[in-house]
């Protein structure tokens, strides 16, 4: 089958008991246990699982073609749990360019499960393959990256960590599992903020692993997420369910008015660089080519001048509200160093956009009115 019918049946079988086609949300916290202490239908606690639960974790490991899935309160909550699954003493390699909350997260609160962590440039092959040492257990590669839209080579880099005896976990939240598949091309996890496009309407927050096998690892993150909590609610669990449903779709559209967006934003004068791997120019451009279907809705650009000129221009959008987070119907532009905060590396001048499912013609024109 393909992937936009897996993503339209899987985990949505017709409710046995009712006829119903929407699947059902289960709110209840406890389960009813048998006479001798089982848990014949499998269900016990809603922290350890339940069954709008299972229906997304079934449909989000037939999407990745993963074994397995778990979901999250948030994509952080997924990203804690699979540190906290790594054994005290393991190196992880981070990216430098990737979500800078997970970039914090290594270096203020890793350490206090026993990791050190290498921050390094894994658009790089060989500067990742400098920083890999023996007690390397992680590689972590985001691609495309938040906010640079860096392409890593998932392949190449997931062999690399592999062959040092380390697992490769990749964010795909900017690609979708429509786009880009990492399980494909070899790597163990794949991490979504389903927060994101697979919500799709900028009203839930969740997160989601899928993994490559339901092996000693997926073991290891399940009972780190039952003990410190992080689980997925019921009903963001089945609001995610139903972004899935409809995200084929949207990606394409998303995927096209970018492209249209990037290119009009690179025929302008006042705008000294855009960064979005649509783009023949840019330069992990022929690796998007072959690992990603297409490049998806999310790109940045540098407005010519410094942060004062970036802030005007975002000023000046009405159909591009300024907002944080991505992956919505609706098109958002960031000023992102503001919203990184003090610690950010991210160019002042740089605006990041979430190009939304409008007519690009209309979104074209706003920026073109913005931009001056
Ligand atoms: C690429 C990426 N990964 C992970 C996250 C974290 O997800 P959440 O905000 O759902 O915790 C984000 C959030 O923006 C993100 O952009």
């Amino acid at each position: 089958m393909r992937f936009e019918t897996i993503a339209i049946h899987a985990g949505s079988e017709v409710d046995e008991l009712t006829g119903a086609i929407a699947p059902p949300i289960h709110l209840s916290t406890t389960f009813e246990r048998s006479a001798d202490g089982e848990t014949p239908r499998g269900f016990s606690y809603i922290r350890d699982g339940n069954p709008t639960q299972e229906r997304l974790e079934t449909a989000l490991a037939a999407i990745d073609s993963g074994q397995a899935a778990l979901v999250f309160a948030s994509g952080m909550a997924a990203v804690t749990a699979v540190l906290q699954a790594m054994p005290p003493g393991s190196h992880v390699l981070l990216p430098d360019d990737c979500y800078y909350a997970i970039r914090a997260l290594g270096t203020e609160f890793a350490s206090r499960w026993g990791l050190t962590v290498s921050v390094v440039d894994m658009a790089s092959f060989a500067s990742a393959e400098r920083a890999i040492t023996p007690a390397t257990r992680l590689v972590w590669i985001e691609s495309p990256s938040n906010p640079l839209m860096k392409v890593v080579d998932i392949e190449a880099i997931v062999k690399l960590a592999h062959a040092r005896g380390a697992l490769a976990v990749v964010d795909g939240t900017f690609a979708t599992p429509v786009l880009q598949r990492p399980i494909e091309l070899g790597a163990d996890v794949v991490l979504h903020s389903s927060t994101k496009y697979l919500g799709g309407h900028s009203d839930v927050q969740g997160g989601a692993l899928a993994f490559a096998r339901r092996d000693e690892l997926f073991e290891r993150v399940e009972r780190a997420r039952l003990l410190t909590g992080g689980v997925a609610s019921p009903f963001n669990s089945w609001l995610v369910m139903r972004g899935i449903r409809s995200l084929a779709a949207r990606m394409r559209v998303h995927s096209e008015n970018a492209s249209a967006v990037a290119e009009f934003l690179s025929a302008h004068a006042r705008v000294a660089e855009v960064f979005y791997p649509g783009l023949p120019s840019h330069p992990g451009h022929e690796v998007a080519r072959r690992q990603m279907s297409a490049c998806g809705g999310m790109l940045s650009f540098l407005v010519e001048g410094g942060r004062e000129e970036a802030l005007a221009v975002a000023g000046r959008t009405r159909l591009f509200t300024r907002a944080t987070s991505l992956g919505g119907v609706e098109s958002l532009i960031e000023h992102r160093a503001s919203s990184e905060g003090p610690a950010s590396k991210t160019p002042p001048n740089l605006l990041r956009l979430s190009v939304g499912l409008e007519h690009p013609d209309d979104l074209v024109a706003d920026l073109r009115e913005a931009l001056g």
